[in-house]
């Protein structure tokens, strides 16, 4: 659809928050408020996307690096919601098109349900759509006084309700579709109101008094346009997205053991016939083959993981991990890792920055960082390699096939070649090349005990 335009408020404190940062950075499933509801209203390709950013305005930039579309004005007085939108039309005031409005803080609104409120806007020839919403616990929003089921006659805040526009059910969103009138209503706000803002909401008596129609639709699921104003509300809205992903997990074939005790992001992939075990927390950005059975406390963060793998109690974050890998318990891979398929890195180990190749295993309190590992290499129990000299990291390549016994330090940078044997207890300084033995440890002593 073309010719309109959006505005997103997101100048307030959001001071029920509590909190020291503004609200819409706080994260909604390791989002923040303020990306839910750009990535939702970009996907429109509007006009413009203008944003209107006050309080700790830099704090709130800093998300927002990669949207070069966005053209943010600023509200330097929080004077509410309407004088926040009026910053706004510096950008807009000659604009001839629709003017979607939302309030950052409806993080769970649809793109589908933006374009019906434009819509219904031109449909109707109203100045001002309003997205309604019914719900049996209006506290807190703005009620929809209504003439009928089709046209607003007004907005009430809670505070500003009388005891019986309180009982009203019908609740305001805070998303709105604005004919190029918007401007002049606006102006003619005034903060005569229990909070001495200048409210949004009012411009919907100022457009009827204007000889305006206001017209609304409504949206079925309150969760969709839930706003957050608190950490409750936040977590209520937390706790309904993910019970949302785990049933549409649960639906394509994902078992999930005890699916009050795991913590999945909005857009994990897992395959068909894996198993989630309690425990488990899937952060953004991951992706899980087929068949694979992620056991209890295991973190896992911006990875992919092949098919057939199994991680038990262990922390994956950026890494690839391909099929019918072994990790864990308590492993640690991190920082770019590559784990090819079959490799198992098992108790206390650590892998950062680093390849292993396929059949490989890492089985016992290791440390494998700025590495290169061939095929079917053994690492020994508590081998450990010395990338860092204290001001520059080193890096240690590995040939296929090679054994390293328990307990070896490889002092980086150093390569070791294929089908290479070293003696448990080495500390290894120099390359060793391909087919050899190489110890490097102090030949142990027999004495007597008498006279030491
Ligand atoms: C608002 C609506 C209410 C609606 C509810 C839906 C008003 C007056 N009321 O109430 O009818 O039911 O949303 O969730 O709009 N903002 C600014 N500058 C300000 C004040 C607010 O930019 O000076 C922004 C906030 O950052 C926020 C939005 O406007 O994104 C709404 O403000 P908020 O304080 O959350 O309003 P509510 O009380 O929730
Ligand atoms: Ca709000």
């Amino acid at each position: 659809m073309k010719n309109f335009s959006v505005v997103v408020l997101a100048a307030g404190a959001g001071k029920r928050m509590r909190s020291s940062l503004p609200k819409v950075v706080h994260r909604l499933s390791g989002k923040p408020l303020i990306k839910w509801v750009i990535d939702s209203v970009s996907v429109l390709k509007p006009d413009n996307l203008v944003l209107v950013l006050g309080w700790c305005a830099k704090s709130v930039e800093c998300f927002l690096s990669d949207d070069s579309n966005i053209k943010i004005v600023y509200q330097k007085e929080q004077l509410g919601s309407g004088h926040a939108l009026l910053q706004a039309e510096r950008i807009l005031g000659n604009y001839k098109g629709d003017i979607l409005v939302l309030n950052a803080d409806v993080p769970l609104i649809k793109s589908s349900v933006l374009l019906s409120l434009v819509e219904n806007n031109r449909k109707t020839g109203a100045s001002a759509t309003v997205l309604v919403v019914r719900t049996s616990d209006p506290f807190g929003y703005g009620r929809i006084v209504a003439e009928n089921d089709k046209y607003v006659e007004k907005i009430v805040e809670e505070k500003d309700a009388t005891s019986e526009e309180r009982q009203i059910k019908k609740i305001n969103s805070g998303v709105y579709c604005f004919d190029e009138n918007l401007w002049r209503a606006l102006l003619k706000l005034k903060s005569n109101n229990v909070k001495k803002e200048y409210y949004l909401t009012d411009t919907v008596t100022i457009l009827r008094e204007l000889g305006k129609k206001v017209s609304s639709i409504i949206v079925e699921d309150s969760c969709e346009v839930k706003g957050i104003n608190t950490r409750e509300e936040l977590s209520e809205v937390e706790s309904a997205l993910k019970e949302r992903k785990i049933k549409e997990l649960l639906d394509n074939g994902v078992s999930i053991i005890d699916t009050s005790n795991v913590y999945i992001s909005y857009d994990a992939k897992i395959g068909m016939d894996s198993v989630i075990y309690p425990g488990v927390f899937i952060d953004t950005d991951v992706s899980i083959g087929k068949n694979c059975v992620i056991k209890g406390s295991s973190y896992i963060k911006n990875s992919r993981i092949g098919d057939a793998s199994v991680i038990s109690y262990s922390y994956v974050q950026d890494a690839v991990v391909d099929e019918r890998v072994k990790i864990g318990p308590f492993s640690h891979i991190r920082q770019n890792s590559i784990l090819n398929e079959n490799v198992k890195v098992g108790n206390f180990s650590e892998i950062k920055q680093s390849v292993i190749s396929g059949n490989s295993e890492v089985n016992h309190l290791s440390y494998i960082g700025d590495a290169q590992v061939g095929k079917n290499v053994n690492v020994g129990a508590g081998t450990i390699v010395c990338n860092y000299d204290g001001i520059k990291k080193h890096e240690t390549i590995i040939g296929s096939r090679s054994f390293i016994g328990s307990n070896v330090n490889l002092v980086a940078p150093v390569e070791i070649g294929e089908d290479v044997f070293i003696a448990a207890g080495s500390t290894i300084t120099h390359d060793i090349p391909s087919e050899k033995f190489a110890i490097a440890r102090a030949r142990q002593e027999i004495k007597e005990k008498e006279g030491l």
